[in-house]
């Protein structure tokens, strides 16, 4: 396990280190009891002396009681101390993941985040918690059976001293042969996690498409992969137990041999031949315990991978110490802007934009699903950086702001909008947590969301679930809107987000924004020509370049697209709903 994971064990050091000093007090007790067993053999009952075999045997259950107390203490400090490792990794990832730009995200995909937050966690904790009481437990437990062992019979401790490499050697090539197997296992996992995912997400998709029989054998597939390697990696590893009772039954034969001749030779008693018995049984059970934890390890070492992975990942994006908090007004300049995904080098999502937007105008955004309108927008509340050129917010490059005042001031209803579990109230908080009862239905109004609001038995209180799956989408829209709203932002920038109310309403709303927040910047990007139509400006986008900018009226006559559009929606007077 690397040393960077170790880190997060922080507060719970104490319980990982008392842990293995624990498990090492239980053996000190444990290998003294084959020995008090051979002294009641061997004294007790050879001489018939019945005080004397109470007396001791009083003291075997006392040393059997202080065992079960440090093992049952070890057991307790060991699974606070993994369980609060894994606490504090989680709490570690889920902090990082806070800070993480959009890009970051992109990088480690959604559901690969999730899975190294849940089974990832879960496979270092187990890890853990073996290393720091199994593993202390068999090198203690090997070494101190086999002194013991010494003290009675050199020539048998001699044969475990050859046996134990032997048998190690097979358990570990047994091990490692399973290994892989394991990985692969749990890689598969990975996309079983995908696709579990995906499908419970989409539920109401794969329902509408009538999907669900694909859905189902897809599943079946993975899973049954699934099935095939665990079989292949456990029919391996099922070796280990028949191996360990082989060598077990071999090595008690040999030690009767050896003990029953020094038995007869008067050098050895039949106290101590049991005790050396229970001795080997102790030394090759810890042998097989190391093994086992050794395969624990090796599967975490892969999440162990995944999880270093996130924690070393380099937010994008951090305030300078001279940051700006404060943005001016809603100018919006691009500066031959380009912009790839990739970063450097990588496929030019945005090209050569050049852009200047004076603070109160509403700019409309039209062009086909791909042409870049998301994109273009996302670089002004810097969601990404821009790969060459500067965009600029109230005069200043978006870089030199911090992240918190930039987003303040530049509000984005996303394309992708999501809604929380909560009250109305709760959801369009986020813009502003602080904002009053009467301050949320104001913007609430100008959003057009009141009067539907209004409409429900709860009103404000009425509570959304699932991402929003319990208002329409015209509905959500709106309140994205009035989230957005909340902010008092010096630019708002809606993504397509009136597409699922009607026209009239979006009239509505456009009409709210003209007069209640004259001196916001409004980018409206939209598939519909009444929505742009009135702007003070429209930018035509294509294959990630602007194709054209003016008024309506001036595309009309200059920009091929922008008629094409305008008259398939407008002339032909059916507005594509
Ligand atoms: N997160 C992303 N990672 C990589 N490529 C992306 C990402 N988002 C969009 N793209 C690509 O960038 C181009 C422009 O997309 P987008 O700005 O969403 O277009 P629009 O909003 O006009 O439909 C498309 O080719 C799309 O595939
Ligand atoms: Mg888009």
């Amino acid at each position: 396990m690397s040393k960077k994971l170790l880190r997060s064990v922080r507060e719970y050091k104490r319980q990982a280190i008392l842990t293995p000093v624990f498990v090492a007090l239980e053996v000190l007790v444990e290998v003294l009891i084959p020995l008090l067993m051979a002294n009641i053999i061997d004294v007790g009952i050879a001489q018939g002396d019945m005080p004397y075999i109470i007396k001791l045997g009083l003291l075997l259950i006392l040393m059997a009681v202080v065992a079960l107390f440090f093992g049952a203490k070890s057991g307790q400090l060991g699974a606070v101390a993994s369980a609060g490792f894994a606490k504090n990794l989680r709490h570690d990832i889920f902090y990082k993941v806070q800070d993480f730009s959009f890009g970051n995200i992109d990088h480690f995909s959604t559901s690969g985040l999730v899975t190294r937050l849940t089974t990832d966690i879960t496979n270092v904790q187990m890890a853990f918690m073996f290393t720091i009481r199994l593993l202390a437990r068999a090198p203690i437990m090997i070494v101190l059976s086999l002194v013991m062992t010494m003290t009675i019979s050199m020539p048998i401790a001699l044969m475990l001293l050859i046996t134990i490499p032997i048998l190690g050697g097979v358990l570990l090539y047994i091990a490692k042969k399973a290994h892989p197997h394991f990985i692969q296992v749990f890689d598969e996992y990975d996309v079983l996690n995908n696709t579990v995912q995906e499908n419970v997400n989409a539920a109401r998709v794969v329902k509408a498409y009538v999907r669900a029989d694909h859905e189902n054998e897809k599943f079946g597939k993975i899973s049954s992969i699934v099935f095939k390697l665990f079989t292949k990696a456990e029919r391996i590893v099922a070796w280990n137990s028949p191996i360990m009772q082989f060598t077990l039954y071999v090595v008690i034969l040999v030690m009767v041999l050896i003990g029953g001749e020094s038995i007869i030779n008067e050098t050895m008693q039949t106290g101590e031949l049991t005790s050396v018995i229970v001795y080997a049984i102790q030394i090759l059970s810890s042998l097989m315990m190391v093994t086992f934890v050794f395969v624990q390890i090796m599967i975490a070492e892969a999440s162990t991978d995944r999880i270093t992975e996130v924690l070393d990942e380099v937010p994008e994006m951090a305030d300078a110490s001279n940051a700006r908090t404060e943005v001016a007004n809603g100018d919006i300049d691009f500066e031959h802007v380009d912009f790839s995904y990739s970063g450097e080098g990588g496929n030019l999502s945005l090209k050569d934009v050049n852009l200047h937007i004076k603070s109160g105008q509403i700019v409309g955004v039209i062009g086909g699903t791909g042409s870049a309108k998301s994109t273009l927008v996302q670089l002004i509340p810097r969601l990404y950086d821009v790969t060459k050129g500067s965009v600029k917010v109230g005069g200043v490059d978006v870089r030199d702001y911090s992240l918190k005042a930039l987003r303040d001031q530049v509000s984005v209803v996303l394309q992708k909008n999501v809604l929380f579990t909560g009250s109305i109230y709760e959801n369009v908080r986020w813009g502003d947590e602080n904002a009053s009862d009467a301050e949320v239905q104001r913007v609430c109004k100008l959003a057009q969301a009141d009067s539907f609001i209004q409409d429900f038995p709860a009103k404000y209180e009425t509570m959304i679930v699932e991402g929003g799956n319990n208002v329409s989408g015209g509905q959500k829209q709106r309140l994205c809107i009035a989230r957005a709203l909340l902010k008092k932002p010096k630019i708002l920038i809606l993504d397509d987000s009136t597409s699922a109310v009607d026209t009239k309403t979006d009239a509505l709303i456009r009409q709210a924004f003209r007069e209640e927040i004259p001196d916001t910047t409004k980018i409206i990007i939209a598939q519909r020509i009444s929505s742009v139509e009135d702007a003070d400006m429209i930018i035509v986008m294509e294959n990630g370049e602007i194709n054209g900018i003016g008024t309506s009226e001036e595309l009309l006559k200059t920009n091929a697209i922008y008629r094409e559009v305008y008259e398939s929606q407008v002339k032909g007077g059916a507005d594509n709903e």
